[in-house]
């Protein structure tokens, strides 16, 4: 069943079309995640979800409820990590967990056990005593988690959940987030510029750029869609070019020949290789080495956007976030 709708949902700022008739349905217990480059439209399309923000056009339900007409409702049932560092630095974990609580009227006897267990769920109860200016970037993101948990929300919104952690600190964010879908059942729709997050999180992915959904499906559906493995394959005699010959053998879509290596591209990799392999001993020829090389969101996004995320990275967004912070921090 569908817990998020939308029907071309539509943000317009001045000339800008920030969001450009966007469909899409999450179903419940999913991760759904949004990948695209900064500006792409991704915390827009979140905070018209999350109604913090009406659509200019366009419609969406969240867990059965208009975003518009029904926005208390939605606000209700559903909890929300910002892209922006939200947590008070002067107050201490528990501090600013109780001030979470209060605004979302979670009465005062079940606060104190619910955040005992979502601070237990993201280790941070030794650490709740103290002042979150002596938090690491990791332990800052395992509170602000923590905090869009407090009213036991259906659905959980992550605006780039691991944006400037390092990478370890990124895996143990993973976990948590694996764990609220595995042990809890909560549909979580995330947004990221990071393809491994997007391939290591989420059932599916939409890729959005410049507003507009470019692509979507299980992140597997979407490497098998850009059409084929590559195998790479050397052997020990060089003496001749046996392209032909590999050309010819079942599920074999192209051979190239760069210096002593053969790439092979294949339909269904893991069924190609010991056909080829085999086809290789039958001309009486030896491999010296071989892999099966799958294909990449990389190279997904650069299909259907036309340029590598990786040029996005690094960029001044992030930055002037990162200034920010350190400005916070001083005063
Ligand atoms: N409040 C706003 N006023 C004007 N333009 C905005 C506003 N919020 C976002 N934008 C613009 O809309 C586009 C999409 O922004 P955003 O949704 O924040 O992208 P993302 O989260 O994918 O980086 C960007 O070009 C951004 O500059
Ligand atoms: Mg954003």
């Amino acid at each position: 069943m569908a817990i998020i709708e939308t029907k071309d949902l539509t943000k317009v700022f001045g000339k800008l079309i920030a969001v450009d008739h966007v469909s899409f349905a999450v179903e419940e217990g999913e991760i759904f995640g949004f990948l695209g480059p900064n500006g792409a439209g991704k915390t827009t399309t979140i905070n018209m979800l999350t109604t913090l923000m009406n659509p200019t056009e366009g419609s969406a339900k969240v867990a059965g409820f208009d975003i518009v007409k029904d926005a208390n409702k939605v606000r209700s049932l559903i909890g929300l990590v910002p892209q922006d560092l939200t947590v008070d630095e002067d107050l201490t974990g528990m501090e600013n967990m109780m001030l979470q609580a209060m605004l979302y009227h979670v009465p005062k006897d079940v606060a104190k056990k619910r955040i005992e267990e979502v601070l237990r769920l993201v280790e941070l109860e030794d650490a709740a005593n103290r002042k979150v200016e002596t938090y690491s970037g990791g332990m800052r993101k395992r509170l602000e988690l923590a905090e869009g948990l407090i009213h036991y929300p259906k659905i959980l919104f992550l605006d780039e959940p691991t944006l400037g952690l390092d990478v370890q600190t990124r895996t143990v964010i993973w976990d948590y987030i694996k764990k609220l879908k595995e042990e809890r059942g909560m549909t979580i729709f995330m947004t990221t510029h990071y393809m491994e997050e997007a391939d290591a999180l989420c059932n599916r992915i939409a890729i959005i750029d410049y507003g507009k959904i470019r692509a979507l499906g299980k992140p597997k559906e979407l490497k098998d869609g850009i059409g084929g493995d590559v195998i790479e394959l050397a052997l020990f005699d060089n003496s001749k070019d046996f392209s032909e010959a590999i050309a010819k053998m079942p599920y074999v879509i192209d051979v190239k020949r760069k210096s002593e290596t053969y790439k092979i591209k294949v339909a269904k990799g893991e069924e190609a290789l010991p056909n080829i392999i085999e086809g290789i001993l039958k001309m009486n020829l030896k491999v010296s080495t071989v892999s099966l090389i799958k294909p990449t969101l990389d190279q997904v996004y650069l299909e259907y956007t036309g340029r590598s995320l990786r040029e996005n990275e690094g960029n001044r967004e992030e930055v002037m976030r990162m200034m920010r912070n350190i400005r916070r921090a001083r005063q």
